[in-house]
C-alpha cells in the first residue's frame, strides 16, 4: 500500500511523500485496513521501531485538516513529547478545510495552570501528568478534542505512573465520548483487553523493519539468541563498556541502559575516558563548544560540570535528575552522532528515536529509591532493547544484557530474551495513587454523587479487569477520609469538592501532604522559623524517598533536632508515648529532619560538592528533592491564601525561591536569571552588582571580568535584563576584538 493511495488530504501526502514515507509497512497497512482513518478506536500493539506514530500522524491529520476537533497526543515522557513535536513540525503550514493553517503545540511543564493559550492550537503534544493537570484545572478546550493518541499506553501497568494514564484516559473518554481514540503498545499478551477497554479493536504484529539482534554477555563473550555467539576484547574491565566501545570502533553509537543514576554518571565518565585518545580535531573541536553549550546553558552545578567534562570526550549520561535544558543538549547531541556513547537510566527507554546501533543492558535490575531493587519485566527490557535498530539510523540493531555469571546468562536467555512481554494490568487500586484520583474526579465534576464516583471507576481499566466490589469499598474509604478532612462535602446523596478540596486537586498535590501543610499552618511551633516551614513540607508523603541516615549523620541529625527543637513543627516522637516502634519512628524522624537539613544548607549556600559529600546524596537526588521541595512550597504558599494565613504567605514565598535557587535572601532577584544560578548570583554580588538594576547599568566589559561569567553568559545577562550597550562595545564584540570568545570559554 502506497502512501499516494491513503484517502486523506493530497496536501498531507505531499509531505509525507516529501519525508521519504513512500510504501506503509505492515504493521501500518494492518492499521489502515482495521478502519483507523474512517475513525475507529484501535490498539496497536506492534513491535519497537514498526512505525506507529505514522499511523497516529495520518489519523490526527485526517482529523484535524478536516476541522473534527483537536487532537491530543499523550506521551510518558518528555524527551518523547519533545522529539515528537519537532517531528510534527513538517505539517505546520498544511492549511485545515476552513482556510486557516494548522497549528502544533507542547506543553509539558508548570502543573498548576489551565494554558488557555493552547485553545490556539489545533495538535497538542503533551505528557501523560500534564493532561492530568489540565484536566483539573477544567481547561475548557478539552471538551474540543476529537482525537485522542495515547502513546505507550502499556505503561498502564506501571505502579506509579499508570494509573494516571489510566484515569485520565477514562476521564477524556467520558468528556469526549465521540473522539477518537488510538492507542499505541508495545507487543502485550493482552491487547484485546485493552482495546475492549477503550471500545476499540486491537491490531497486532509482531513486524520489525530492521532486524535486532538480541543476546546475553557473560565471561568474555555474547551468546546470542539465533544461536550465533561473539567474543568481546576485554579493555576496560568493564564488560558494559567494552561492548560499548567495539560498537563505536565498527563505526556505531552506543546507549547503555544503567540502573542508578549514579551508574549512569559513572559510566559516563568511564566511556568518556575511554573515548578521549581516539577524537580527531574536528571532533575534539565540536565536542568542545557542546560542552560550552551545557555550561552556559542553565544552571552552573556538578551535575553539569560532570556532564560538560563527559561531553568533551564524546559520551554523556542522561536521567531524570538532569536540568531540561541539559537533557535537550544531551539527547540532540547523541542523534546528531557526536556523543558515540550515552549512559541513560529508563528516562531514554521509551519511544525515543536515537541512532544507537547498540544497546547495553548493563544491569537487568533497576533501583528506585525508597523501592529498593527489583528486576525489570519483560516488557521494560523489550523498550530498553527495542532503542536499537532505528530505521532512520541504522539497518541493524543489537542488544545485549549484561549478565554475571554463566548461569545467569541463561536465566536471562530464557527470563528476557526468550520471553514473552507479560499482560498489562491496571494498578489503580493501591491506596496512595487511588487517592488524589478520587478527589480529582470529585472536584472536576465527573462525578456529583456517591453513585456517580462508583459509577465513573466502573469506566476505568481496573473495572474491567477486576471485581469492582473491592474497588468501591476502596473509593467509599477515600471518599470518608476526604469528607473528614473538609476537602468534599457529602450531602445525602450529592458529593462535591470544597475549595479547599478544589486547590488540593488542582495543585498536584497528595491530599494527606494538604492536611498535612494546613494542620502544620495552624499549630505553629513556638518559633516559627525557615527550619519549621522545611520541615513542614519534608513530613509530606509527597516529599519521597526519605532515607534513614546511618552513623554519624544520625548523630549529627539529633544534635541538629536538639538545636531547633522550639522551631519543629512536628516534634521528635517520644519514646513513653510509642513503645515499641519507638526505634522506627524516630529513624522516620531523623529521615524527614535529614530533607530539612539539606535544604537548609542548599538556601545558606553551602557548595554542592559538601552537601553531596555530608549526607551521601547524589547530584540528581538533589536536583529533584529541591524541584519537589519547590513545588510543595508553591502549594503551601497557595493554602496559606487560601486558609487565609495572611502572615505566613511572604515568608513562605521568599523561602520557595531561595529553594529554587539554593541562595540566601539577598540573591533572590540576581538568580532568577536564566543561566545565572547560586554560583554566578553570588559572584556577580560579590563585585557589587546587587539587583537587575546594577546589571542594566553594567557594559559587558564589567560583567566579563566577574569570575565564571565568560562573555557568553555576560551577553545573555544583558539579553535580559534590557538597558543599552555601547555602539563601540556591541561591534567590538562582533569583531571579537576585545573578547576573545575561546579564550573566555575556557575559564570554566
Ligand atoms: N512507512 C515508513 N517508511 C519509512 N520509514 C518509516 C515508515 N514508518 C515509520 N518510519 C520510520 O521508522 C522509525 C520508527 O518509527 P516509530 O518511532 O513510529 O516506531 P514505534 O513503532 O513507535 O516504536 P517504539 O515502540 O519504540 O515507540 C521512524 O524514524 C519513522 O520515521
Ligand atoms: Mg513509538
Amino acid at each position: 500500500m502506497r502512501v499516494s493511495q491513503l484517502k486523506i488530504p493530497e496536501e498531507a501526502k505531499r509531505i509525507l511523500v516529501e519525508a521519504g514515507y513512500d510504501s506503509l509497512w505492515p504493521p501500518q497497512r494492518e492499521a489502515i485496513e482495521a478502519g483507523v482513518l474512517e475513525g475507529k478506536n484501535l490498539v496497536l500493539a506492534s513491535p519497537t521501531a514498526s512505525g506507529k506514530t505514522l499511523i497516529a500522524e495520518l489519523c490526527i491529520l485526517n482529523n484535524t485538516l478536516r476541522c473534527m476537533g483537536k487532537a491530543l497526543y499523550l506521551t510518558p515522557l518528555r524527551a518523547l513529547a519533545n522529539e515528537k513535536f519537532e517531528e510534527f513540525q513538517r505539517y505546520r503550514d498544511l492549511s485545515k478545510t476552513d482556510g486557516s493553517r494548522i497549528k502544533i503545540a507542547t506543553s509539558t511543564g508548570d502543573y498548576d495552570s489551565s494554558d488557555e493559550w493552547l485553545q490556539r492550537y489545533d495538535i497538542i503534544i503533551s505528557t501523560n501528568e500534564k493532561v492530568d493537570s489540565l484536566l483539573r484545572h477544567k481547561a475548557r478546550w478539552i471538551s474540543e478534542v476529537g482525537t485522542i493518541v495515547a502513546d505507550e499506553i502499556h505503561l498502564l501497568t506501571d505502579q506509579e505512573r499508570g494509573p494516571t494514564l489510566e484515569v485520565t484516559l477514562t476521564k477524556l473518554m467520558k468528556l469526549n465520548p465521540k473522539s477518537q481514540i488510538l492507542a499505541l503498545s508495545a507487543t502485550v499478551k493482552n491487547a484485546e483487553e485493552v482495546a475492549h477497554w477503550i471500545r476499540g479493536a486491537p491490531v497486532t504484529t509482531e513486524w520489525r523493519p530492521v532486524p535486532l539482534k538480541e543476546g546475553v554477555f557473560s565471561t568474555g563473550e555474547v551468546q546470542f539468541k539465533d544461536g550465533s555467539a561473539r567474543r568481546i576484547s576485554e579493555e576496560t574491565g568493564r564488560p558494559a563498556l567494552d561492548i560499548a566501545l567495539e560498537s563505536v570502533r565498527n563505526g556505531g553509537q552506543a546507549l547503555i541502559f544503567t540502573e542508578t543514576r549514579r551508574t549512569a554518571v559513572q559510566f559516563g565518565k568511564k566511556s568518556s575516558e575511554a573515548l578521549h585518545g581516539r577524537l580527531t580535531n574536528t571532533q575534539r573541536r565540536i565536542l568542545g563548544n557542546l560542552a560550552g553549550k551545557v555550561l552556559s546553558t542553565g544552571e552552573k552545578t556538578r551535575l553539569s560540570e560532570l556532564l560538560a567534562e563527559q561531553i568533551s570526550s564524546g559520551a554523556g549520561f542522561h536521567h531524570a535528575g538532569l536540568a531540561a535544558a541539559h537533557r535537550r543538549i544531551v539527547e540532540n547531541a547523541f542523534k546528531a552522532g557526536h556523543l558515540k556513547i550515552l549512559a541513560a537510566t529508563p528516562t531514554l527507554a521509551a519511544g525515543v528515536n536515537l541512532p544507537a546501533r547498540t544497546v547495553v543492558i548493563s544491569s537487568y535490575e533497576r533501583y528506585e529509591p525508597g523501592y529498593g531493587r527489583y528486576p525489570i519485566s519483560v516488557l521494560e527490557y523489550k523498550q530498553y532493547s527495542g532503542r536499537a535498530g532505528r530505521p532512520t539510523y541504522d539497518n541493524y540493531g543489537e542488544s545485549i544484557l549484561v549478565a554475571k555469571t554463566a548461569d545467569e546468562q541463561e536465566y536471562l536467555m530464557e527470563r528476557y530474551v526468550c520471553a514473552e512481554p507479560e499482560k498489562v494490568w491496571s494498578k489503580l487500586s493501591a491506596e496512595r495513587v487511588l487517592r488524589p484520583h478520587v478527589l480529582s474526579t470529585i472536584a472536576t465534576g465527573f462525578a456529583h454523587t456517591e453513585e456517580g464516583l462508583y459509577d465513573f471507576f466502573s469506566g476505568t481499566f481496573y473495572a474491567q479487569q477486576n471485581d469492582l466490589k473491592s474497588l468501591r469499598l476502596k473509593v467509599g474509604g477515600i471518599l470518608k477520609f476526604l469528607a473528614e478532612e473538609g476537602m468534599v462535602k457529602i450531602e445525602s446523596r450529592n458529593v462535591s469538592a470544597t475549595r479547599f478540596g478544589r486547590r488540593v486537586s488542582e495543585l498536584y498535590i497528595d491530599p494527606i501532604s494538604a492536611v498535612v501543610i494546613r494542620d502544620g499552618l495552624d499549630n505553629r511551633p513556638s518559633r516559627l522559623t525557615e527550619i519549621s516551614l522545611l520541615q513542614l513540607i519534608a513530613h509530606t508523603p509527597d516529599i519521597t524517598p526519605k532515607t534513614r541516615p546511618r552513623g554519624a549523620e544520625s548523630e549529627r541529625l539529633s544534635l541538629f533536632a536538639d538545636e531547633h527543637s522550639r522551631e519543629l513543627m512536628f516534634k521528635n516522637p517520644e519514646p513513653w508515648n510509642l513503645g515499641l516502634s519507638y526505634q522506627q519512628d524516630y529513624e522516620d524522624f531523623l529521615a524527614e529532619l535529614r530533607c530539612v537539613m539539606v535544604l537548609e544548607e542548599w538556601i545558606r549556600e553551602t557548595s554542592e560538592d559538601d552537601i553531596l559529600r555530608n549526607h551521601r546524596f547524589e547530584p540528581g537526588d538533589l536536583l529533584r528533592l529541591t524541584q519537589t521541595s519547590e513545588w510543595l512550597m508553591y502549594a503551601a504558599e497557595e493554602l496559606a491564601k487560601l486558609l487565609e494565613q495572611k502572615d505566613l504567605i511572604r515568608p513562605i514565598k521568599l523561602l520557595r525561591m531561595r529553594i529554587r535557587s539554593g541562595v540566601k535572601e539577598d540573591l533572590v532577584e540576581l538568580a532568577q536569571l536564566e543561566g545565572v544560578g547560586r554560583v554566578r548570583a553570588r559572584m556577580l554580588h560579590n563585585s557589587g552588582f546587587h539587583t537587575i538594576a546594577d546589571l542594566r547599568k553594567a557594559s559587558l566589559g564589567s560583567l566579563t571580568v566577574v569570575p565564571t561569567i565568560g562573555i557568553t553568559m555576560a551577553k545573555k545577562i544583558k539579553d535580559q535584563v534590557g538597558g543599552r550597550l555601547k555602539a563601540e562595545e556591541w561591534d567590538a564584540f562582533k569583531n571579537g576584538e576585545i573578547f576573545d570568545e575561546q579564550k573566555l570559554m575556557t575559564e570554566y
